[in-house]
């Protein structure tokens, strides 16, 4: 008789409590301050998961299908390489290149545990889930954090591998990448290694598209940053009186989103007890997505503990994995 799949164990590291009352402080911060901003983690509620599984399938948006075709290429080698029994992935999501990975290390037979974490619990107990009935023989484990705050607390049981995929490390500041990474260093042994997805640097035009599709998913995604508020916290913004921006800034080399205000209007949160004017074609911040050169990769890791063992491009030079481990 086949084994019984084991039981998905999730585990919640976020105290809703201090969670919420971190994110109404800084959402309070970002409305008030002269440029307005808005934190990325509001983005990922149920729709907002859904929308952005729509954008991984756009025609425009090339890195997820740029990224599963380096795991494709490279799962055997990395399985190989790391030996790893535990697989962690930090901002899974649904998880779904990780089953590349999944798939080499569980044929390499040293792999025991997988350990989703993302502090969207739905997504990541649907994909726990998920990935437990395909997976019989691994056990999953999720917890439902926040990978800037929570990496002291993963567990620790030999050979891990850390894969952070999809760029999502392009989604923080320079500031905000080294302290991560310094941060993740500080958690794991020489023995460990990590698996690093990174966007790269190119045309302008290209990535204009990735970020302001045709069919406007991404816009629908931008905005609904504006329902989520509306939902958690009783505020009052009209999301069609708002416009989708995604600008290049070839200074910073990271792509905008922006959420432009059609004309003047004032937004009430009442949880916030706080009243917000915006004046025609003033811009909320809502994201940006950093684009990596190689060497950039390279010297940041260094930065902050890592020695990079391998990289590997897509044929179309678009998007790059890494295999670092901490150097002591
Ligand atoms: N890794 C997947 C999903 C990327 S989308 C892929 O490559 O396609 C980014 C994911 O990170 C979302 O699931 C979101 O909920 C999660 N996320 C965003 N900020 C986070 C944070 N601070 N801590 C943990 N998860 C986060
Ligand atoms: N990290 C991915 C990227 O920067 C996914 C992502 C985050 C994204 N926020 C987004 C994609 C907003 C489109 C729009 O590409």
């Amino acid at each position: 008789m086949p084994d019984a799949p084991a039981a998905v164990v999730i585990d919640n590291l976020l105290d809703p409590v201090v969670h919420r009352a971190g994110l109404l402080a800084a959402l309070r911060d970002g409305l008030t301050a002269p440029q307005k901003r808005l934190a990325p983690v509001w983005f990922y509620d149920e729709e907002g998961s859904r929308l952005f599984d729509e954008i991984t399938r756009l025609p425009e948006y090339y890195p997820t299908r740029a990224e599963r075709e380096i795991l494709l290429a490279h799962a055997a080698e990395i399985a190989d390489t790391t030996r790893a029994r535990t697989l962690i992935e930090l901002g899974s999501g649904t998880s779904e290149k990780t089953r590349i990975l999944l798939d080499a290390l569980d044929g390499g037979g040293h792999l025991g545990t997988f350990v989703p974490l993302d502090v969207s619990e739905e997504t990541l107990r649907d994909a726990a889930e998920a990935l437990s009935a395909l997976y019989p023989a691994i056990s999953v484990h999720g917890i439902v954090g926040d990978f800037q705050l929570h990496l002291s607390a993963l567990p620790d049981d030999g050979a891990r591998l850390v894969a952070f995929l999809g760029s999502t490390i392009g989604n923080l500041d320079p500031g905000q990448r080294h302290r991560f990474f310094t941060d993740l260093d500080a958690a794991l042994w020489s023995t460990d290694w990590l698996l690093l997805g990174t966007d790269l640097v190119k045309d302008r035009d290209v990535l204009h598209a990735a970020y302001d599709d045709s069919a406007g998913v991404t816009a629908a995604f931008n905005r609904n940053v504006l329902h989520v508020l509306n939902h958690e916290l009783g505020a009052d913004f009209d999301p069609d009186a708002f416009e989708h921006v995604a600008r290049w800034n070839e200074e910073e080399r990271w792509i905008e989103m922006r959420l432009r205000s059609r004309h003047e209007q004032r937004v009430t949160i009442p949880e916030l007890e706080l009243e917000v004017g915006f004046e025609p074609g003033e811009e909320l911040w809502t994201e940006i997505s950093s684009k990596f050169t190689p060497e950039q990769v390279r010297e940041e890791l260094w930065a902050a503990g890592f020695v990079t063992d391998a990289t590997w491009c897509d044929g179309g030079g678009r998007f790059m994995l890494t295999l670092a481990h901490p150097y002591c």
